[in-house]
């Protein structure tokens, strides 16, 4: 089981990659107005959604605890993400305030996972 769950850290950790990945690297075309939500965002945000409660059902299944509190906020605030994301996917430029938001709440959430203890 502890291999099982290792391998959807891992890709939960390659969804966080593909999604803030792809606003990092367009932060100086979000401050021109021109960035849009890529495929490779949209996926990430996905990956993270359903690995995310993959690890819950994993975790619980191996009596392992899980914080729920800390669990739900990141939910919340990737759900967030994920309708602005799939609602702007075809935009092919995105409001920089709406971009922004989604490069803020996604920096959220790792800080929420890593400090949040
Ligand atoms: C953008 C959003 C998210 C980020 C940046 C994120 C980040 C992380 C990171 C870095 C880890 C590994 C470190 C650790 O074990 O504490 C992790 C583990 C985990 N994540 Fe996420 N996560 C996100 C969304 C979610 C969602 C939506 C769920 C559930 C629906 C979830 C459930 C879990 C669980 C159960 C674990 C492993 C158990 C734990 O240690 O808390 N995550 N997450």
């Amino acid at each position: 089981m502890d291999v099982l769950i290792n391998v959807f850290v891992a890709l939960h950790i390659i969804g966080i990659a593909a999604l803030l990945g792809g606003f990092l690297t367009q932060m100086k075309a979000m401050g021109e107005g021109t960035a849009r939500f890529t495929p490779g965002m949209l996926h990430g945000a996905l990956t993270m959604l359903v690995t995310g409660v993959a690890l819950v059902g994993l975790n619980q299944a191996d009596g392992q605890p899980v914080n729920n509190l800390k669990v739900g906020v990141k939910l919340v605030v990737l759900v967030v993400v994920l309708a602005l994301v799939y609602v702007k996917r075809d935009e092919e430029a995105v409001d920089k305030r709406v971009f922004g938001v989604v490069g803020g709440l996604t920096l959220v959430n790792v800080l929420i996972a890593t400090l949040w203890t």
